[in-house]
């Protein structure tokens, strides 16, 4: 697909969809990371003469204006983050559009209200495209993360003027492509969470692909229970046994090395501080659950990832948002840090938990690469196509 560089946009209007669905409370932004990286695709724009007119959704209003979704509220941050003054019209097609794009000159940048305002964006409407198509003359989507939605402004403007990726679209379809489409190898996935249920596509794309597999969190709890190891009150997903155990057998004839929980942490409550003991795996007490794998296991983890020379992470491996059960994901969190520094590992993290772990064990700033994606992350290691990204190469 092509790219800013490879895209004529001297004097023209270019529609550029941005994801700034950023948290906000109280109507202000509380983490603008998402933000602060579509800096440079704005300004690369505006450097070929192009001027940037930001399309983006704000949360899910499911087709109707509902105030406290409004854009206008993250007009602050991003024009804090560009450093300029931002136009803002309270619609993203009609004459509020119009009349906002008419005034632009170049050097400057506008964003045009939630499009997720109008039933049309998410129903990939052709009309609805074409009201925004006709505001601009070139199209540059820079939301990877919003890339697995088929929505008008993902997809459908695609397809109606010339386009290209921005710079963030860049950096994460390049990332993921060193992380699973053409890794260095030895290749780690670690996936933790809680259910089987919800990344069941996700473990069955990576035993295929990846030479490690580490389970954690309540996940790992269904697969020790498809080996016969009891998990006394574990949140484990029992239904599950036979697909964890087609898992582990893919892995298997595969060359897939999958790697369990050798000790767990467990405790009678789950809450912070609750009293807790380190035990074998195959010793959980009837009425104990188990809240966090144990430094066993995190050694065993240690070695294998030494020899990795890429690392792809999504999921916690125990609760780590109360300690003291955050130590195991601390602690490899912390390894995959030093093996990014001093020996070169290629590490990319994603997912919205995954990246709070990971800044809250303080080894996010070393990974070589953090996804701004959450769902988009995870239909991406499923193996599935996401549509924004696919409308692009088309
Ligand atoms: C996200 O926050 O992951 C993206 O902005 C997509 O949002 P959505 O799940 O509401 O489509």
């Amino acid at each position: 697909f092509k790219t800013i560089d490879d895209m004529d946009l001297d004097g023209k209007v270019v529609l550029t969809r941005v994801d700034v669905n950023v948290p906000v409370e109280d109507g202000r932004v509380t983490d603008a990371t998402r933000i602060e990286k579509i800096v440079p695709t704005v300004k690369d724009i505006q450097k070929k003469g192009g001027i940037p007119v930001l399309l983006a959704h704000f949360d899910r209003p499911k087709g109707k204006r509902v105030d406290s979704m409004s854009l206008k509220q993250i007009v602050p941050a991003l024009e804090q983050a560009l450093g300029q003054e931002v136009v803002f019209a309270d619609d993203c097609i009609g004459g509020p559009a119009k009349r906002a794009v008419a005034g632009l000159q170049q050097g400057d940048v506008a964003l045009l209200e939630n499009t997720r305002f109008h039933a049309g964006e998410e129903q990939n409407d052709p009309t609805f495209a074409a009201s925004m198509a006709a505001l601009g003359g070139a199209y540059v989507n820079d939301a990877f993360s919003a890339a697995h939605r088929a929505h008008a402004s993902t997809e459908g403007l695609a397809r109606l003027l010339p386009s290209g990726a921005g710079r963030l679209m860049e950096a994460e379809l390049k990332a993921l492509d060193a992380a699973l489409g053409t890794p260095q190898r030895p290749v780690m996935a670690v996936v933790g969470g809680a259910k089987v249920s919800t990344k069941l596509d996700l473990l069955m794309n990576l035993v295929a692909k990846v030479d490690h597999l580490v389970i954690g969190g309540g996940m790992a709890n269904t697969f020790l229970v498809a080996k016969g190891v009891e998990v006394g009150k574990s949140l484990a997903e029992r239904d599950m046994a036979d697909t964890a155990r087609a898992i582990m057998e893919k892995a298997e004839a595969g060359g897939c090395a999958v790697h369990l929980p050798l000790d767990i942490v467990v405790a009678r409550e789950f809450k912070a501080g609750a009293a807790n003991e380190v035990l074998p795996v195959d010793r959980c007490p009837a009425d104990a659950m188990i809240l966090d794998a144990g430094p066993d296991t995190v050694e065993a983890l240690k070695g294998a990832m030494e020899v990795c020379k890429t690392l792809i992470w999504n999921g916690p491996l125990g609760a780590f948002e109360i300690e003291p059960f955050d130590r195991a994901t601390n602690a490899a969190a912390q390894e995959a840090a030093r093996l990014t520094r001093e020996h070169g590992l290629i590490s990319v993290a994603g997912g919205g938990d995954t990246v709070a772990a990971l800044n809250k064990a303080g080894a996010a700033a070393d990974f070589t690469f953090i996804s701004t994606a959450g769902g988009a992350f995870l239909e991406w290691m499923e193996g599935k196509e996401l549509p924004g990204v696919a409308a692009l190469h088309d």
